[in-house]
């Protein structure tokens, strides 16, 4: 095996599918565009919802993409060796085209070719198939093509039995094997996922009857490849899909651990640089402290991506999200003064400088941001501790209330109390803790499960007026408004622009006058597609600092509106009703948010 870094893997692997015949589609943004249902992208597939369920893909069928992703629902959990809040997937698709055939022989020949694959070692690959139930038969056939690729290369591979015996493919039932959306509906089919051994010092290779051990860390998978063959409905039936389609994901940063042959993500070039950075602000204890190290990475990393992507502090959803990977950084640093802040930001910059160049571009406008945060919470942190100074003893709920008044984190306040002799009615307190953990874990199992971009009649209407909002607030605020989020529900919009200062009253009244203006005009929507410097020449706007694949889809609103976008909207735009902006506040510094609903 060789040793790869990290841009040389993301770039073989792009290169490959690039290759046969996928286009290679830039990351979407972290915070889904138009689509009410999650929070975060959390999948490579996310942003392909739509396709994947049948819609045209303006890029053709085959599609690859290195996917920016945060999962936050195990944030307890970060730090160890296999969760990270930020991450990045590679996948490619098939909507439609390949199938199981393609995508295995493929799959296999990236892991194991030297020249323009990974270089793995084929014995020290295992298969998981899916096992059949009621709802699928046993993926025979995954079986006996993975049986022809190993054979290809002179493995004679058996069928669940030990290892021993020449195990190498083992049947597994759903629980394993079948994939689907973490939400309750979506696209959804039996998986083959490709798992590798790293070898002796890695933990145990079998359990006790010889068959493979797949949670010790020893074998780890490193790709899944899904064949979505079914919606499943919200009412938990499942209808088979407009056209078989392959979704495949494989976890970048547990790729370059095999790869850099090391124990944990943060030992791969894609932390080394933030952490080594980290450790010159840190105290010796704190240096010493691996799993803190790897925590205040880890969510240093995701909370500048973030922040890239948009996301700012707030106490709300996605903002809140963010404040917290930032407070239990700070918390775990142990560093009072700032300084830190500029160079780990550039840190993350460097890693990122030749994937997501758009890092480096913002990292005084991220530096600010977090720096604002971090001295708001140094605040609320020395108030708390006054209060617990103060109180002597601390019963449950008073703990609670610090935390709720004071934003003071509650893992904090026991050691705090301890340090200063006040005493803590401990029961009590263990029982508010449980409680406050369950109800964020229940919060973010809502809202961080993956489902469908919402495409019914009416968000459809709000995101037609959301291209109209924009060219009417470039046209009475000037050209300094880019779009900088817009998120869409069934009940409204929601649209971030960067603009410096608070609209006024008739700035406003002037914006819903011409919406409302292009809607009684009834203009029509057309949509074309060309080059992206074709679309730039003809002055589609395109904001978020996007790269595009070779063609980008564009509408125009009946010549007014102007955007780089893959729909959908409507036909015409007499059909939306009438416009009114219900609030207009800051999000950040320089940055805007309207809310807006139509009626
Ligand atoms: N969508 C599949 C996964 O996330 C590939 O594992």
């Amino acid at each position: 095996m060789q040793h790869l870094s990290s841009s040389e893997t993301r770039t073989r692997f792009l290169n490959f599918f690039r290759e046969h015949g996928h286009t290679v589609v830039p990351s979407a943004s972290l915070v889904p565009e138009n689509d009410p249902t999650v929070l975060f992208t959390t999948a490579g597939m996310q942003p392909l919802v739509p396709y994947l369920m049948g819609e045209p893909h303006p890029l053709g069928r085959r599609i690859a993409s290195a996917q920016k992703c945060v999962r936050t629902g195990d944030i307890e959990e970060v730090g160890d060796n296999r969760h990270l809040t930020f991450f990045e997937m590679l996948g490619n698709w098939s909507l439609g085209d390949y199938f199981k055939n393609q995508s295995i022989r493929w799959s296999f020949e990236f892991l194991t070719n030297k020249d323009h694959g990974l270089g793995l070692d084929p014995e020290r690959l295992y298969i998981t198939v899916f096992a059949g139930d009621a709802n699928a038969p046993k993926d025979e056939e995954s079986i006996g093509i993975w049986k022809e690729e190993f054979a290809g290369v002179g493995i004679d591979v058996q069928v669940d039995r030990p290892l021993a015996e020449g195990g190498r493919i083992f049947c597994l039932p759903a629980e394993s094997n079948w994939w689907g959306p973490a939400g309750q509906s979506g696209p959804c089919g039996p998986d083959t996922e490709i798992f590798y051994d790293r070898g002796e010092g890695h933990g145990a290779q079998t359990l006790s009857d010889g068959f493979p051990d797949f949670d010790s860390g020893r074998l780890v998978e490193i790709w899944n490849n899904v064949f979505m063959m079914f919606n499943k409905t919200e009412d938990g039936s499942f209808i088979p899909l407009e056209h078989n389609n392959v979704d495949t994901g494989m976890g970048f940063e547990r790729i370059l651990c095999v790869l850099q042959d090391v124990a944990t993500p943060f030992e791969t070039d894609a932390f080394l640089p933030l952490i080594e950075v980290l450790r010159t602000f840190v105290p010796e204890a704190v240096q010493q402290d691996t799993l803190s190290m790897n925590i205040i990475a880890d969510h240093l990393r995701a909370a500048v991506m973030l922040g890239v992507d948009g996301v700012r502090p707030s106490n709300k959803d996605r903002g809140y999200v963010h404040r917290r990977l930032i407070r239990r950084a700070v918390l775990k640093m142990q560093v009072e003064s700032t300084d830190w802040i500029h160079p780990a930001v550039e840190a993350v910059a460097g890693i990122y400088a030749e994937q997501y160049p758009e890092v480096g571009a913002v990292v005084a406008e991220i530096s600010q941001s977090i720096e604002e945060e971090v001295r708001k919470f140094q605040k609320t942190l020395g108030r708390g501790k006054q209060e617990i100074a103060k109180r002597g003893h601390l019963t449950g709920k008073d703990a609670f209330d610090l935390y709720q008044s004071y934003g003071f984190p509650l893992e904090l306040t026991r050691e705090y109390a301890a340090s200063q002799g006040v005493t803590i009615d401990e029961q009590e307190f263990e029982a508010e803790f449980r409680k406050h953990q369950d109800l964020s874990r229940t919060a973010s199992a809502g809202q961080f499960s993956s489902g469908l971009a919402d495409h019914s009649e009416q968000t459809v209407k709000y995101h037609t007026a959301t291209h109209l909002l924009h060219q009417a607030l470039r046209d009475v605020l000037g050209h300094t408004v880019q779009q900088r989020g817009s998120n869409i529900t069934p009940e409204r919009l929601r649209f971030d622009f960067s603009y410096p200062e608070k609209m006024t009253p008739e700035q406003i009244q002037q914006v819903e006058s011409i919406v409302n203006e292009k809607i009684k005009a009834d203009l029509p929507v057309g949509t074309t597609e060309m080059s992206p410097d074709e679309a730039h020449t003809l002055g589609f706007l395109g904001f978020f600092g996007h790269k595009y694949g070779d063609i980008v889809s564009t509408y125009d609103i009946g010549g007014y509106s102007r955007e780089i976008c893959t729909g959908p909207h409507v036909e015409h735009t007499g059909v939306m009703g009438e416009f009114k902006i219900q609030k207009e506040e800051a999000v950040s510094a320089g940055v805007r948010r309207i809310k807006a609903v139509l009626s």
